[in-house]
């Protein structure tokens, strides 16, 4: 086997849910609290895509308030948490199309989304982020790194706000937030998904 095959069995079955029909669609996700899982079923209840949750070889606590101080390091320092769950390389071969979830977490994604991403081959995949957040004041620098991780694929949005400050992902607040579409909660998902042609 590769790098990536998952050592818990051939397809990884034995951790993602239950796959629904269909099976060209993906929705992974991390979610410590449920809003973004709420999210990510309802995007699989529209669309009959197969669902994975990914989850951090170690765990965040019950409540990741808790572990704010470990979460600002690896978003602050750029981690790759290490992934519990990593599925085979031939079952993520097989999606055209990966929703990917997480929470806004010190002004990025959960960095085990990123060491997710960057253990397949994406090219020409065509990947859509959704984020769940306190306030969309840092949105633009989670999209950002999920775009930076998946340089081959194909995204929707196709582009984003010009980021005024690339370098900076600490300072709250830019207008460079504004404009990106986001379901932001599971009532709103439906709605989304039919704004970025998901679903008719
Ligand atoms: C440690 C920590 C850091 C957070 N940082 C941000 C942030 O930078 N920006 C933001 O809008 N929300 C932030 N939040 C709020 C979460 O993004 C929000 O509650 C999200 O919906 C949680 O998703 P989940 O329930 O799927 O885990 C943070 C939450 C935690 C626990």
């Amino acid at each position: 086997g590769d790098e990536f095959d998952n050592p818990d069995g051939p397809d990884g079955s034995g951790n993602a849910e239950t796959p629904s029909e269909g099976g060209k669609i993906l929705v992974a996700y991390f979610s410590a609290q449920r809003h973004t899982q709420a999210v990510a079923e309802c995007i699989v209840e529209l669309t009959g895509a197969d669902i994975y949750c990914i989850e951090a070889a170690e765990p965040y606590a019950a409540n990741p308030y808790d572990d704010s101080d470990r979460i600002r390091n690896e978003a602050y320092n750029d981690l790759r948490p290490g992934v519990a769950n990593l599925l085979d390389a031939e079952r993520i071969a097989q999606y055209d199309t990966i929703f990917i979830g997480s929470p806004c977490w010190w002004h990025q994604p959960a960095m085990v989304v990123c060491t997710f991403l960057e253990a397949y081959d994406l090219k020409d995949k065509v990947i859509i982020p959704f984020f769940t957040y306190g306030a969309t004041t840092y949105l633009n620098e989670s999209m950002q790194k999920i775009y930076k991780v998946t340089p081959d694929s194909k995204h929707i949005p196709e582009t984003l706000p010009e980021d005024l400050d690339p370098d900076d992902i600490t300072t709250p607040g830019r207008p460079d937030d504004a404009g990106i579409d986001m379901p932001g909660n599971a009532g709103g998902t439906e709605a989304w998904l039919r704004r970025i042609g998901m679903i008719e």
